[in-house]
């Protein structure tokens, strides 16, 4: 049975006549994307999803993690297809948002049981996604740090067994900038049935804890987790409730759906105008008049809720991703942090290869448990991802809110924070933070 037709697009409400708007200048558009996680909650609860304490030298990683992570593809049969008929071979069955597929979940399923080396450990595969523009950056240094942007993420998912797409190209003309990922998640789950996630993560968003593995359990019951506060989503009503920037999407018939109804709040849409309009006046502290694809989500969860909220998880026990002006000040404290528990933690410092670190990052997080370490702002974890919202990398035009210099410096310490986790494993580690040039090797039993 196909349930395309349950499928339906948006329609926005008709706003008064004469209702006025501003004019906008790119600058309050990032203004917007600057002002986000500001109002977060001053405090955050203690995360349930960590590892059990450290006994000793025993790294079993903890019940709350995907079982060996996601890291399951070792054993994949990559050169089996068998003929018969899959939903590839369907000409109606499209990558692109705009023509609901039906039946996906059944679809997946048929697949998974066509190519059956895929499916020890099909649950808590995660595919990670993101992506830059066609052109050449704009700032001098705008592709250099992408490039580094986009090395940490492929650091994180090496270590953690991850795939990751990035991609350059538009997929679809008319939906530009921050509506560019939702064609580009569409595809990815047609283009990847073995895995259960996608992981949208915005290019301007570094992992700045390579050990830290999403709870995965923890979103069992859900198809949608993006980081934001139940209070200012429907208390509040703010524009700046939850970040769009990283989300993680189930590869099922929801999501699906949900895309679909999502991209038609968009640019593409004949309705993109009056969209602005109604999503202007339901967020009083939306400062630019485009519908943009983060007031769409809050919107869909304020007007929809009944269908869709139910299925879409907002997360704040951790930095599922983080303001970077709240967390890079912190860095050099957090890092020092760490190693004085390594000092006092041999079983941690222990050197070991690369491809086994996911039991220490277990071992560690059971630790930073047992000794009542918090996420957030007011602990000092180390934060999961830093999002360097209204830096603008690539193009420069960064916010005006922050200087050119505290967005390169943020960067610089945030890139060489997490490259300092990945170099452990190769021998060494940065001087300094703000030294991206020079390393130096680590003596045995370091940081004894
Ligand atoms: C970092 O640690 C130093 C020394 O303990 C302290 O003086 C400073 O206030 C800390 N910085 C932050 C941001 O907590």
């Amino acid at each position: 049975m196909d349930n395309r037709s349950s499928v339906r697009t948006l329609k926005p409400p008709i706003l008064a006549d004469g209702f006025l708007f501003s004019g906008v200048t790119a600058v309050i558009l990032l203004l917007f994307w600057a002002l986000y996680s500001v109002v977060g909650p001053t405090r955050l609860p203690s995360s349930p999803h960590f590892a059990k304490p450290l006994s000793s030298h025993s790294f079993t990683p903890s019940l709350a993690f995907a079982p060996s992570s996601t890291n399951s593809n070792t054993c994949a049969d990559l050169r089996h297809d068998p003929p018969s008929a899959t939903f590839y071979d369907d000409p109606l069955l499209t990558y692109t948002v705009g023509r609901p597929v039906g039946n996906w979940n059944e679809k997946r399923r048929e697949w998974m049981e066509q190519h059956p080396s895929f499916k020890p450990g099909a649950a808590w595969r995660v595919l990670v996604v993101s992506g830059s523009q066609p052109q050449p950056c704009q700032s001098p240094i705008g592709d250099h740090l992408l490039l580094r942007f986009f090395k940490n993420k492929v650091d994180y998912c090496r270590i953690h067994g991850m795939d990751i797409y990035y991609n350059t190209a538009l997929l679809h003309p008319k939906m530009f900038t921050f509506w560019a990922k939702i064609p580009l998640v569409r595809a990815a789950m047609v283009a990847h049935p073995e895995c259960e996630w996608i992981w949208w993560v915005d290019s301007d968003a570094i992992f700045t804890d390579m050990e830290f593995e999403l709870p995965l359990r923890k979103y069992a019951a859900h198809h949608l987790v993006v980081h934001g506060w139940r209070h200012l989503v429907y208390e509040k009503k703010s524009s700046t409730s939850l970040n769009a920037g990283v989300f993680l999407i189930r590869n099922s018939q929801w999501s699906m759906e949900f895309l679909d109804v999502w991209a038609s709040l968009g640019p593409q849409s004949p309705e993109y105008d009056r969209w602005g309009k109604t999503l202007k006046s339901e967020f009083k502290d939306k400062i630019f008049p485009e519908s943009d694809d983060q007031s769409a989500l809050i919107y869909l969860l304020l007007r929809q809720g009944d269908r869709w909220g139910d299925k879409i998880y907002l997360e704040s026990d951790y930095y599922f991703q983080g303001y970077w002006v709240e967390i890079v000040g912190r860095l050099q404290n957090t890092s020092n942090r760490y190693l004085e528990m390594e000092r006092r933690t041999p079983a941690l410092r222990r050197r070991r290869a690369e491809k086994v670190a996911e039991a220490y990052g277990a071992a560690r997080g059971g630790k930073l448990e047992a000794e009542g370490w918090r996420a957030g702002r007011e602990g000092w974890r180390r934060p999961f991802i830093t999002h360097f919202t209204g830096c603008q990398p690539c193009n420069g035009k960064h916010n005006e809110l922050y200087s050119e210099e505290e967005c390169r410096k943020g960067m610089q310490e945030a890139l060489n924070f997490a490259d300092d986790q990945v170099l452990r494993h190769y021998g060494f580690a940065h001087r300094d933070l703000l030294a991206s040039a020079d390393v130096k090797p680590l003596s045995f039993d370091f940081p004894a």
